[in-house]
């Protein structure tokens, strides 16, 4: 199940290249490209490079170590490099954005036993 987190002061991270934040006990990566918000994967798949040192360029995001490169979109890698990162949707209402995140199972358990 998905639970919506908000980001806060999404529109100051235009000008801030790839940042890490933590939503939900889960670190995520977000970057502005072409005046969209996108969210995904904290580390590469490749051999697990921290993708905030990396930068964005045709609509992908660059690893630093290998420059292996993902969509933005589908989080696919390139043919060649059989891998990919997790993509996470965002929205905005009211001008304010939201990452979604898929609640872990524990937390699915916990959450359904408080309820
Ligand atoms: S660790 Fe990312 S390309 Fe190798």
């Amino acid at each position: 199940m998905l639970r919506w987190y908000k980001i806060d002061n999404a529109q100051f991270l235009k000008d801030e290249g790839i940042t890490e934040h933590k939503f939900g006990g889960k670190t995520i990566c977000l970057t502005w490209f072409e005046d969209q918000l996108h969210a995904f994967s904290r580390k590469c798949p490749h051999a697990g490079a921290p993708l905030k040192n990396g930068w964005c360029e045709r609509g992908k995001v660059i690893c630093p170590f290998h420059r292996h490169e993902f969509d933005l979109v589908t989080g696919k890698g390139n043919p060649t490099q059989h891998d990919f990162i997790h993509i996470y949707p965002v929205k905005e209402e009211e001008n304010a954005y939201y990452v979604g995140i898929e609640k872990g199972f524990w937390q699915s358990f916990l959450g359904s036993k408080s309820n």
